[in-house]
């Protein structure tokens, strides 16, 4: 059994760029999340987060899922290695995958995901540029439990910031961008702490089943619960 000063092991999934896995390196080194990071997978074989992990000495898998009969074989592979070098929990940093629901299989509570949008609004891609068509003018990021259904799965956490009138898809992205980087390390903190823990009902915080998501702090620091008729982007 892990002791609770023993960094959570942490697994990361990522198919592109990597910049939440480089938050989740700094957050580590800082003191900030108290976590190792045994593993960064991925289904594309260029994608720069696995550049980015062996650069940090984090050790690397990529598995091509044209190699495996079906998804469901292919994601269960992914999170074997996960599990293999020893991971607790796994975090999506930008999977472009959906896990199937026979790989999660055992994985309840044990995977998350950051997404660009104030779930349950705008599942899936294209997030910023939905924002806009719909004449939003709040937008933001969720940390969420992955289930099988496509951003679905139970919240934990959210940032918001306000759409300008100037904004396009591109400047919401870059400024969300930042925001998303401290979520995420913030979720993997409280939940390397053991301050967030997955009941049988759902998310617990410090003792208490979350009804709505955290929301980051405006100075971008620290998750706090939300006040009521603020909850799930509605
Ligand atoms: C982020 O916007 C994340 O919310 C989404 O994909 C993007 C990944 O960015 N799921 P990066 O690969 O971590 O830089």
């Amino acid at each position: 059994m892990r002791q609770l000063s023993e960094p959570m092991r942490v697994a990361v999934l990522a198919s592109g760029r990597g910049s939440n896995l480089e938050a989740l390196v700094a957050a580590r080194d800082r003191g900030e999340a108290n976590i190792e990071l045994v593993l960064v997978g991925s289904n594309k074989a260029d994608a720069q987060a696995l550049q980015r992990a062996a650069g940090h000495g984090i050790p690397s898998l990529h598995l091509d899922p044209h190699d495996f009969p079906d998804r469901a074989s292919h994601d269960a592979a992914l999170l074997d290695a996960a599990a293999a070098h020893g991971a607790e929990i796994v975090v999506l940093a930008g999977y472009m995958r959906v896990l199937s629901a026979t790989a999660l299989q055992g994985w309840q509570g044990r995977i998350i995901n950051i997404h660009p949008s104030l779930l349950p609004r705008h599942r899936g891609l294209h997030t910023h540029q939905r924002v806009l068509d719909a004449g939003e003018r709040e937008h933001g990021a969720s940390v969420h439990f992955v289930t099988a259904e496509l951003d679905g799965g139970p919240l934990i956490a959210q940032v918001r910031m306000d759409v300008r009138a100037d904004d396009d898809a591109a400047s919401l992205a870059a400024r969300l961008l930042p925001l998303e980087h401290r979520l995420l390390s913030a979720v993997v903190a409280i939940i390397a702490d053991r301050a967030l823990v997955w009941a049988a009902q759902g998310p617990v915080f410090h003792g208490r089943l979350l009804d709505r998501p955290l929301l980051l702090g405006k100075d971008g620091l620290g998750l706090h619960s939300a006040p009521s008729g603020q909850a799930g982007g509605s």
